[in-house]
């Protein structure tokens, strides 16, 4: 049986990790791409030569051409410029908008039947920039952030109630940031629903502490931030998309109407298979929840707004 092409753009912590994840998983002949070179190539012969001992048929490539990602079968892309002290939030849209912008348009020619996640940050934002630079069809790019944000929720209510955290469901919706919106309406623990089982103050700082969650392990690591969880989040996107399992999961899709916004590209529950996106769920949510979602929404927007003056003004 042949294997799907997975390019994995970056080769960092989380690229590396989901490299090594996708590998291990047996999901595909993965390329892994870097502009320093010796990097990628290293470290995919590092995860190529664990193969006869964990037993994964896929090859594992590295390469600093990025024309190398073409022909993708999905596309994995985490390349991009942490914030560093004295970067304005407008100077990483900048900086980030320069790596992914190019990376959008060699993926739309070289890999046109390609699915692209994007993964690096501003994440809403830099999905946008993916839908008009690449020119692929919108339900083929998608963003990772809502599987992390909603995976560290349910850690912490996992932690505090000692239960097994896959019995934990709750989603964490809008953008990957401050004004990300957890559904706490909707949080349940085998079923039941979490306002049986805390006190809402508890609630409360349990949802703060996910919201933080990225801040968090920054602080503690002092250099860099989070990278296990993320790559995580990003295989287990690529795996619904490359089995074609059809699994729900909260995406950064583009929207036309759904929860009432359009032509924003935001974190909501959707229907993940071959084809991408192939399904937006609209599911029952507080209008509270929604005047937050909209909210996120018109952060989004202006991120956006800043991104194309900053892009007019170069
Ligand atoms: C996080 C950053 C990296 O949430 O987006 O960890």
């Amino acid at each position: 049986m042949s294997l799907p092409k997975i390019t994995v753009v970056g080769a960092g912590n989380v690229g590396a990790t989901a490299a090594h994840l996708l590998a291990l998983k047996g999901l595909g002949n993965i390329t892994l791409i870097d502009i320093v070179d010796g990097v990628p190539q290293g470290k995919a012969l590092d995860i190529q030569s664990s193969a006869p001992v964990e037993g994964f048929q896929g090859r594992v490539v590295g390469s600093t051409n990025m024309e190398d990602l073409a022909g993708s079968q999905l596309i994995i892309v985490t390349a991009g410029m942490p914030r560093k002290p004295g970067m304005t939030r407008d100077d990483l849209l900048a900086a980030n908008a320069n790596i992914i912008g190019p990376i959008a348009e060699k993926a739309g020619k070289l890999a046109p039947d390609t699915i692209f996640m994007n993964v690096t940050n501003p994440l809403d934002v830099m999905v946008a920039l993916v839908q008009e630079k690449s020119g692929l069809p919108q339900e083929r790019v998608l963003g990772m952030a809502g599987v992390l944000d909603s995976a560290r929720l349910r850690t912490f209510i996992a932690l505090r109630l000692d239960v097994d955290p896959s019995s934990v469901d709750a989603m964490i919706l809008g953008s990957h940031g401050d004004l990300m919106v957890p559904i706490k309406s909707s949080i349940t623990v085998a079923g039941k629903p979490l306002s049986e089982l805390l006190p809402d103050d508890e609630i409360n700082a349990l949802l703060d502490r996910a919201k933080n969650g990225g801040a968090e392990i920054v602080k503690l690591l002092k250099t860099g931030s989070a990278f296990y969880a993320p790559a995580s989040g990003a295989v287990q996107m690529a795996e619904a998309i490359l089995k074609d399992t059809k699994q729900i999961l909260p995406v950064c899709a583009k929207l036309n109407g759904e929860y009432g916004l359009n032509d924003v590209c935001i974190g909501v529950p959707a229907q993940l298979g071959a084809k991408g996106v192939e399904r937006i769920i609209e599911q029952e949510i507080t209008d509270q929840e929604r005047a937050e979602l909209l909210a996120s929404a018109d952060q989004v927007r202006d991120m956006v707004k800043a991104l194309e003056n900053i892009q007019a003004k170069a």
